[in-house]
């Protein structure tokens, strides 16, 4: 596809980690380097697709053309997110933490006699699931990631449809995947699923940005 295919179109992309706090000190956090989720929004930025970042906690530079917006927890990706709404394309790679300590504390948490402190937890909400879901503000076209060690596609159609995306990228982390440039990925949409060749994770976001620029020229497809 030319250079400008996806002009005029806004994508908000989610990449990276999130943090959740524990006490001002503290956090609990996931494993991602986000390297993934930022060469998608080079992709799409190098597309002529206007590009809002959303990023947890990353070591990266933000890539040229792309606007990023920097978060911390779960809460604020989620409202960064559907801040940076209306958009055409959402593409959510980041790594969000499944909980978060219900009551932050206030002060540093000290170590005591007594033993450690019992954190108690409580469920972040599914930003994808919640950008997928039927309305006015869902993006035209919304693709969440799967991780899986084990039976990809049926992962990650089970997810799409649990989700409510119109496609998945399903991630093969059996192998080196965690802060690596390689990836092995399953393209899963509602009718199909294209396995990728091992790719680098620059070359898996020339291919999905060249997918999603197809589907925008061709209408009829999903
Ligand atoms: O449920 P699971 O974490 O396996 O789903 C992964 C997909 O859902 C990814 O696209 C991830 O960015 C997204 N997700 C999210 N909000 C959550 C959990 C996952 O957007 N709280």
């Amino acid at each position: 596809s030319d250079g400008r295919s996806l002009a005029g179109r806004h994508a908000v992309v989610t990449a990276g980690p999130t943090f959740e706090p524990i006490d001002p000190v503290r956090g609990l956090t996931n494993r991602s380097s986000g390297k993934q989720g930022y060469a998608i929004a080079a992709a799409l930025a190098a597309r002529g697709a206007v590009v809002t970042l959303v990023s947890g906690p990353t070591a990266l530079a933000v890539p040229v053309g792309v606007t990023r917006v920097d978060v911390e927890s779960a809460l604020d990706m989620q409202a960064a997110t559907t801040a940076a709404l209306p958009a055409d394309i959402a593409v959510l790679s980041a790594a969000v933490a499944d909980w978060r300590v219900d009551t932050v504390a206030g002060g540093k948490i000290k170590k005591a006699p007594g033993g450690p402190p019992t954190l108690s937890l409580i469920e972040n909400p599914d930003i994808l699931a919640g950008l997928a879901t039927p309305g006015p503000m869902r993006p035209s076209l919304v693709i969440g990631f799967a991780a899986e060690t084990t039976d990809l596609e049926a992962n990650a159609r089970s997810k799409l449809s649990r989700k409510g995306c119109d496609w998945i990228v399903g991630n093969d982390v059996s192998g080196p995947v965690f802060g690596a440039d390689g990836n092995t990925v399953l393209l899963v949409t509602r009718d199909g699923a294209e396995a990728w060749p091992r790719l680098t994770k620059t070359e898996v976001a020339s291919r999905l940005a060249d997918r999603i620029a197809d589907h925008f020229a061709e209408p009829t497809e999903s």
